[in-house]
Order: structure tokens, then C-alpha cells, then sequence
């Protein structure tokens, strides 16, 4: 049996993925180590497949004493590691914890599996892997006729957060050269899906749509982002872990470059379909330009040729596809939205920065 740590687990992509691994592989236990941020919630964890094998444990991965217990006690031979601060608007108001998060967090995971796989040497090197997810944004903005972002493409990030990426990508490849560590990284582009919290664009835009509130859209809305829907994202990380070779990085991506206004021009026809008696139809009309995020990358692009065709994976979901899936999952789950809601003071938020029609 594959022992599995997961960090960020209870987060948006890192539930996902745990669900979908233990549909997946059914030789594996996972230990999902969470600090339950306003970002984690247990509500995202409900319903798994087979939780028998699955274990919750709260916890920070700056905690050194706690990942090294955990590494011990579980004889963890794997480690996919989500954990982060993950909002670019938070990281410009508070870099703090994006530092200490997705810096020093990843710093501690690295030394801790050091002297677990390394210096102890618990487990055969090659049965091990410390697989670390990673973002498209440590590439940082393309100009409208730039080719899409490669493996190769030079490290420019551009907020506290992508810059706080770029670094943890830094410390895990240096941590294979220097050490020996087998590492693989990928990079994605922007996931969308269930159980995302309300403050990224797109569930932001269908609670708003579906209250009454204004879509703000930041600047002239034509940036550009390559979108994913989050299960392919966590295909792609499966494959990554089953095909892929120690110390390669694979960009992963939706293949589609919609501007912000197209997305949430789609997400209000969707929602006028879902929700025809809907006192807010015509959606479009929630429609509201607002003062631009500093800073903002413009434009995002993944060549995603490595990945599909030395590891044969390929999204699966188009944006069209996507967006009416997760629509559907959000006017579907109330119980979720309210719990969430609840456990974040979410409403309060909302009311201090949004008026309602
Ligand atoms: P998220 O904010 O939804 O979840 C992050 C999770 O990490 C939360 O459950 C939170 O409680 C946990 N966490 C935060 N700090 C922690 C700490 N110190 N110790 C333990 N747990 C901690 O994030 P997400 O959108 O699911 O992103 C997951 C990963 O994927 C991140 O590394 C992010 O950089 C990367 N990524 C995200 C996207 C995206 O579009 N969301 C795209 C590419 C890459
Ligand atoms: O590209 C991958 C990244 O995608 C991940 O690494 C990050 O963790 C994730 O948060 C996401 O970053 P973005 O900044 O691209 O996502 P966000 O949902 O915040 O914004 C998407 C685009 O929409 C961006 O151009 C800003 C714009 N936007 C966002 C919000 C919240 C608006 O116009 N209005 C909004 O209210």
C-alpha cells in the first residue's frame, strides 16, 4: 500500500484531488496534513469514496516536529504538496503569510523528507517522490503575440504571491540537485470547479450572480487567463505521479484563452439558463468595472505539448463544459455555500464590499 501525504488537502484543489485519487488508486492511503485556513474547510472532505483510508490531521507544515512525526509514523513514500496561500489580491494587501507559507512551509517539507528518505534513508530513493504543485504565474505576464509559456520560459513573477512560488519551485529543484531528492513539479494554469471558495473570479461570480450583487470586473476585463477544470488538473497530477520522470517539471493547462469578460459573459447566460426566474436575469446587468488590480498580469498561456505527448494526458472538459458543470455544482450545493459562509464570516465581506441591486 502507497502511503500518501497530501498538504492543503482540505483546500479547493487538494479536496479534489483526494477525492479523486481514492477513486483512482486503490492501493494507497492518504494522510492529508491541513492548517484549515479560511481557505480549508472539512465540508470539502465529505462524502469521499473510501474514507477508511483517508486521515485528517490539522495541522501547519511550518511545524517541523509535527511533518517529521508524520513522515515516521506513516512511512509516507509520497508527498504532493498543495498547501499554500493561494489569492493574489490577499498577497498584495498581506504578503506575510505567503512567505511563511509557500516559502518557509516548503522549505520545512524539503528538510524534513531529506532526513527521512535521505539521511535515515527509511525508504529505497526509488520508490519515493515529492511531487510539488506549482502555478503558471512564476512565468509572469505574456504580451498579445508572445507564444504561450513553456517549460523553459525564464522565471518573471509578479505579485508577493507568484513571486512566493517561484521561490518554493526554486528550493524544490535545488533540493534534487544538491540532494538528490526525487522531485517533479507542474505548473498550472488557472482551475475552476467545485468546492473553490468565493473569492477567485468564478465562484465569486456565481454566488454574486445568484444574490444580486455587482461582478466586478477589474480594468478593462481583457486579460487573459488559460482555465482548467480542477479534475483534470488532478488527472494530470495522477499521471505526473504514475509516468513522469524524477526532476521533470510539466506545464498543465486548459488550452483556451477566453478573456475575463468572455468568461463571465458565458457565466451569465449560464446562469440565465439555470435560473430563469431568477429576479437578477439578465445577469449581464450585475456587470460592474471597478479599479484594476495592481500589478495585474495581463496575459497567461500554457504550452502544455510536454505533458500530453511524452505522458499521453489531455484535458478533458472545455470551458463550456466546465463552467455549466460548476455552475450546476454550486446552485446544487447550498448546504456547502451556507457552511462555508458561516465559517468565514463570508456574508460580512461581501456586504462591506459589494451593494446589492
Ligand atoms: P486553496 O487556497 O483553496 O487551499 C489551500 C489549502 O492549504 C487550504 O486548505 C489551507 O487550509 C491550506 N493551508 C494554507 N496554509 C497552510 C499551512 N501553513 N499548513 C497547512 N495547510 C495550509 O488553494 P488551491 O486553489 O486549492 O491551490 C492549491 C495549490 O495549487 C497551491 O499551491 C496553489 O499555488 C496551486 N495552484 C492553484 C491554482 C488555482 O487556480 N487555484 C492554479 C495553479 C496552482
Ligand atoms: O494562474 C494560476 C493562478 O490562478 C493560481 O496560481 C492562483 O492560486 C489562483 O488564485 C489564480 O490566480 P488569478 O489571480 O488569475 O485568479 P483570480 O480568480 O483571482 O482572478 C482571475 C482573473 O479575474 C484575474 O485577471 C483577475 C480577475 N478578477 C478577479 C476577481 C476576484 C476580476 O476581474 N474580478 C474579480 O473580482
Amino acid at each position: 500500500m502507497k502511503k500518501m501525504l497530501v498538504t492543503g488537502g482540505a483546500g479547493f484543489i487538494g479536496s479534489n484531488f483526494v477525492r479523486f485519487v481514492l477513486e483512482e488508486e486503490h492501493e494507497l492511503e492518504i494522510i492529508n496534513l491541513d492548517a484549515l485556513t479560511y481557505a480549508g474547510s472539512l465540508e470539502n472532505l465529505k462524502d469521499l469514496s473510501d474514507p477508511e483510508r483517508h486521515t485528517f490531521i490539522q495541522g501547519d507544515i511550518c511545524n517541523r516536529s509535527l511533518v517529521d512525526d508524520l513522515l515516521n509514523r506513516y512511512s509516507i513514500d509520497t508527498v504532493v504538496h498543495f498547501a499554500a496561500e493561494s489569492h493574489v489580491d490577499r498577497s498584495i494587501l498581506g504578503p506575510e503569510q505567503f512567505i511563511q507559507t509557500n516559502i518557509i512551509g516548503t522549505y520545512t517539507l524539503l528538510e524534513a523528507v531529506k532526513d527521512y528518505w535521505l539521511v535515515k534513508n527509511a525508504l529505497p530513493l526509488e520508490k519515493v517522490r515529492f511531487h510539488h504543485i506549482s502555478t503558471d504565474e512564476v512565468y509572469g505576464t505574456l504580451e498579445p503575440d508572445d507564444p504561450p509559456f513553456s517549460e523553459t520560459t525564464p522565471y518573471t513573477p509578479s505579485s508577493p504571491y507568484s513571486a512566493s512560488k517561484a521561490a518554493s519551485d526554486h528550493l524544490v529543484r535545488a533540493y534534487d540537485h544538491t540532494y538528490g531528492i526525487p522531485v517533479t513539479i507542474t505548473n498550472c494554469s488557472n482551475n475552476y470547479g467545485p468546492y473553490q471558495f468565493p473569492e477567485k473570479l468564478i465562484p465569486l461570480m456565481i454566488l454574486n450572480a445568484m444574490g444580486g450583487y455587482p461582478l466586478p470586473i477589474y480594468g478593462d476585463g481583457h486579460q487573459i487567463r488559460d482555465w482548467l477544470f480542477v479534475e483534470d488538473h488532478c488527472d494530470a497530477i495522477l499521471t505526473v505521479l504514475r509516468l513522469g520522470s524524477p526532476g521533470e517539471t510539466y506545464n498543465v493547462g486548459g488550452d483556451n484563452q477566453p478573456t475575463n469578460l468572455t468568461v463571465i459573459n458565458t457565466l451569465c447566460e449560464i446562469m440565465d439558463e439555470c435560473l430563469p426566474e431568477s429576479a437578477y436575469v439578465p445577469h449581464e446587468e450585475l456587470i460592474r468595472y471597478v479599479t484594476d488590480r495592481p500589478g495585474h498580469d495581463r496575459r497567461y498561456a500554457m504550452d502544455i505539448k510536454k505533458i500530453m505527448d511524452e505522458l499521453g494526458w489531455q484535458p478533458r472538459q472545455s470551458l463550456e463544459t466546465g463552467l455549466l458543470k460548476t455552475v450546476e455544482w454550486y446552485l446544487n450545493h447550498p448546504e456547502w455555500i451556507e457552511a462555508v459562509k458561516e465559517q468565514t464570516n463570508y456574508q460580512d465581506w461581501i456586504e462591506r464590499n459589494y451593494e446589492k441591486r
